[in-house]
């Protein structure tokens, strides 16, 4: 694992912390961040729900797919939304214009922040069907260059941890 000075791609479910450890994350490295759906409402002008809303999620996930590339620059963390994954060709883009980073979190702790969210279109849909959906993403998040698990760690651990990884051979 090496720091190339390309992109650094946060990914996973919703609910696993993708926003706070990736903010963090870009101060501990000096690194710009940017958040994928804040980004597409700026530059879209509409809220995440009134797109799906108005275009469906296959008409999110080309906005989505589109952002994501036009974001790509240099020193920047990228935290993407929990279903950047369901495009197409995606995860390999990624490993190949950066690192994406998988952060593994369990369903219940990941459900618990985001089921009364209302701007997040798909929580509303129940525990099952979030539930089979996560179970789904597995095996493209597991797709990740790297894979962290969050489990029982405070953001502060998490943040430390990747930063080791990426800056380990710094040091050499
Ligand atoms: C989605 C996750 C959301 C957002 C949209 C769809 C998903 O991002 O992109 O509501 O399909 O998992 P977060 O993972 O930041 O909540």
């Amino acid at each position: 694992m090496e720091l190339n000075n390309q992109c650094i791609y946060l990914i996973g479910f919703m609910g696993s912390g993708k926003t706070t450890v990736g903010l963090q994350l870009s101060e501990e490295l000096g690194y710009s961040f940017k958040d994928l759906d804040q980004e597409i409402v700026k530059n879209t002008g509409i809220t995440i729900p009134a797109i799906f809303e108005n275009v469906g999620e296959a008409g999110f996930r080309k906005i989505e797919k589109k952002m994501l590339k036009e974001l790509n620059e240099p020193h920047c963390v990228i935290a993407t939304g929990g279903g950047v994954v369901e495009n197409e060709g995606v995860l390999s883009w990624m490993n190949e214009n950066g690192t994406s980073i998988y952060l593994k979190a369990p369903f219940e702790v990941m459900y618990k922040r985001i089921q009364d969210d209302r701007n997040r279109p798909l929580s509303n849909q129940g525990r099952e069907a979030l539930s089979l959906r996560f179970e789904n993403r597995k095996s493209m998040y597991t797709q990740a260059e790297v894979i962290i698990d969050t489990d029982g760690k405070s953001v502060d651990e998490v943040v430390v941890e990747i930063f080791k990884l990426l800056t380990k051979d710094r040091n050499l």
